[in-house]
């Protein structure tokens, strides 16, 4: 192999340009030319691309976001697109591609793949709902970020007694809400992959208050059916909770942040595992982590298998909030 390249996809997620610097140097030591393609798959179609050198990449390790930019593109998931970006991977004389994304972008690495070119998927999303990988690249700087804005939302909820509620990021994944209802000390977490009953919610909420708390936090899904405006619509017309009521929808602040430590660390092991990958003629396949360790798995799998949520954690979480 002598020229790989390099493209982010889908949302942006702190730690992705740690993966670039870290695919960009490996290549290099293996001597080879590293592309960057910009603005992920649509730069395949409109031929965004260039050779990128040890110092294009110094000083990102440390920035959200990502040097590349990104895109959903729906045109590279017609037949015509995909071979429309083969050709183009083809005239560059590109003969390797990591794809640092979530599910729609390992589906499109996947696509690339089942026609014959060699692509490795870096596991990374906020919404850690990834097969292949138990943390993805940029969730625990979303879930950081998700946990910084509770803890001044529960001192003003406190101030006014009042009950938040808080929407975090995911998409139809509840992992985030969870984990952020877990560690921001919730009364209650509302989840897509749950059934969620509002007269309970309303009812876990007027106990709360009538224990003396001082403040009561929820934290929602935004995949859940019953996300921060249903519920906030919801108890306006059928229950009083005691505490009054107020919404907050965290939305992209959880995207925009610093990498954290191990969102840094884990960008850079990815990233040179899968330039690894490609070395050993290994493709096809994600890079992820599992049980602590650099994992490979395939892509089939990956983007046939959905990953479960541990929900007996949810009822761990309600034990705690009393
Ligand atoms: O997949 C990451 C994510 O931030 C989801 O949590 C969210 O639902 C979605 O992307 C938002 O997508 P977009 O950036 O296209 O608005």
């Amino acid at each position: 192999m002598k020229r790989i390249a390099v493209l982010t996809s889908g949302g942006d997620a702190p730690g992705m340009n740690a993966a670039i610097r870290s695919v960009v140097r490996t290549g290099i030591e293996k001597g080879w030319e590293v592309y960057g393609i910009y603005r992920g798959y649509a730069g395949l179609l409109t031929g965004s691309a260039v050779s990128l050198g040890l110092r294009d990449v110094s000083g990102i390790i440390q920035l959200g976001g990502t040097l590349l930019g990104s895109s959903r593109s729906p045109e590279f998931r017609t037949e015509e697109g995909l071979q429309k970006a083969l050709n183009f991977l083809n005239q560059q004389g590109i003969e390797g591609l990591a794809v640092i994304g979530g599910n729609g972008s390992q589906a499109g690495a996947h696509a690339l793949s089942l026609k014959g070119f060699p692509v490795v998927g870096v596991a990374s999303t906020i919404d850690n709902d990834l097969y292949g990988s138990e943390t993805t690249l940029g969730v625990d700087t979303a879930l950081n970020i998700a946990l910084e804005a509770i803890d001044r939302l529960k001192v003003t909820a406190s101030s006014h007694q009042r009950a938040i509620l808080v929407e975090v990021m995911g998409r139809d994944c509840g992992y985030l809400a969870l984990m952020t209802g877990i560690a921001g000390g919730a009364e209650t977490i509302i989840l897509p992959e749950a059934e969620t009953n509002p007269e309970e919610v309303a009812k876990e909420l007027r106990e709360a208050y009538q224990r003396g708390k001082s403040h009561a936090l929820v934290v929602v899904a935004e995949g859940a059916y019953y996300n921060a405006r249903r519920l906030e619509q919801y108890f306006q017309e059928h229950r009083e909770l005691g505490f009054e009521l107020r919404i907050t929808i965290l939305g992209y602040v959880q995207r925009g942040g610093t990498p954290s430590a191990f969102d840094r660390l884990l960008g850079t092991r990815f990233g040179y595992a899968a330039t690894d990958c490609l070395a050993r003629g290994e493709h096809g396949v994600l890079i992820g982590l599992l049980q602590g360790k650099i994992a490979v798995t395939p892509l089939s799998e990956v983007v046939s298998k959905k990953k479960p949520l541990d929900l007996s954690l949810r009822k761990m979480a309600q034990i705690l909030a009393k």
